[in-house]
């Protein structure tokens, strides 16, 4: 059998987890090939291919990134996209193409999977918003990240009696933001899941800094929202020189906060620093088991089909129960978020 394999969209720690566990397994109990795309499905589009033996799969499980590379790219929305990934599929005679990716990609798959071609998909996003699955590769990872940069914002904020606010990522849905901030104790948490209510927050601060602290720490998802009505214009602003600066929701909290209570207030952008470097060994621990289990699928002809975690077991749920769709973090969690602050 000869299994194609990409990785797509953006990337996270743990995706060689997952290559190296379709290729070992691949290689090892079946014998199979496999047949690496680079740079996701615009790979598979251009006949981009790398083969992958075991000397490519060496060394790589404590390394971020993916060695395969990975491109935002979607088949079924680029003119004759379709076209020239079936043409290469049928040219490199894969029987079954096994995608490691986020919402984008596991939605594409299930249009190829349509198409005729039998797919598997294995999630990864470091916003853990993928239907279906309990954990995606990457979260965990990321989740450490913000975690350790709210500890040490925490004691410079002591020091200077500030207002730190951290944006992190989280367009859709908020489980990092939400995590890290029950993990790193932060005292407001703006989630995509509740439009915020800057009044509410600006009170919160006030009381807070009045009765018995001098710092605090407001962790903010890139998605998240103002309320309808709450007047908070993030979309245009003006830089230190006057210039127009891309807003992003972190920036507008902060200057809301700085302006309106007049606390020193610092604003930091995780960005892609929560997407990179090692692994934490939950995440190599979760690529291995999907990178297993998608080879299994493809042997056994399960497919058009996603792997997924439920409890503590890797389960093959259906595309049409998770394509296109959310994963937003439970009322239950926001609530301790709430109760904690
Ligand atoms: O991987 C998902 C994500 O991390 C989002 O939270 C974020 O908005 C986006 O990727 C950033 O993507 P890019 O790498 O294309 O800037």
């Amino acid at each position: 059998m000869r299994i194609g394999l990409l990785t797509g969209g953006g990337d996270c720690p743990g995706l060689n987890a997952a290559i190296r566990g379709v290729v070992k397994h691949a290689l090892g109990e079946y014998g199979h090939s496999v047949i690496g795309f680079r740079n996701g499905w615009k790979g598979v589009a251009q006949g981009d291919v790398q083969p992958l033996g075991r000397s490519d799969i060496r060394n790589v499980l404590p390394v971020g990134g993916t060695l395969l590379g990975t491109a935002r790219f979607h088949p079924h929305s680029e003119d004759g996209g379709m076209d020239a990934v079936l043409a290469t599929l049928e040219a490199e005679r894969i029987d079954a193409l096994v995608c490691i990716g986020g919402d984008g990609t596991v939605h594409a798959a299930s249009k190829v999977a349509e198409a005729g071609v039998a797919m598997i998909a294995i999630p990864k996003t470091i916003d853990n918003d993928v239907e279906g699955t309990d954990l995606s590769i990457g979260f965990h990872t990321a989740v450490n990240i913000a975690t350790d940069a709210i500890d040490r914002l925490h004691t410079t904020a002591e020091s200077h009696n500030r207002v730190m606010v951290v944006e992190v990522m989280g367009r859709h849905a908020g489980w990092i933001a939400v995590n890290a901030g029950i993990a790193g104790g932060a005292e407001v948490v703006l989630a995509p899941e509740r439009p915020f209510d800057i009044d509410k927050v600006v009170r919160f601060l006030r009381h807070r800094h009045r009765a018995h602290a001098s710092f605090s720490i407001v962790v903010v998802a890139e998605g998240a929202v103002p309320a309808e009505g709450s007047a908070m214009d993030f979309t245009q602003r003006l830089g230190r020189f006057g210039e127009i600066v891309a807003g992003s929701v972190g920036e507008a909290v902060a200057a809301e906060i700085a302006q309106r209570t007049g606390f020193d207030t610092r604003l930091t952008v995780l960005g892609h620093v929560q997407r990179g470097g090692t692994p934490t060994p939950t995440d190599r621990i979760l690529g291995s088991r999907f990178g297993v289990a998608a080879v299994d699928a493809a042997a056994s002809r399960r497919t058009n089909v996603m792997t997924a975690l439920r409890g503590d077991e890797v389960r093959l749920v259906p595309f049409d129960e998770v394509a296109g769709k959310v994963k937003h973090v439970p009322d239950e969690l926001l609530r301790v978020a709430d109760a904690l602050a």
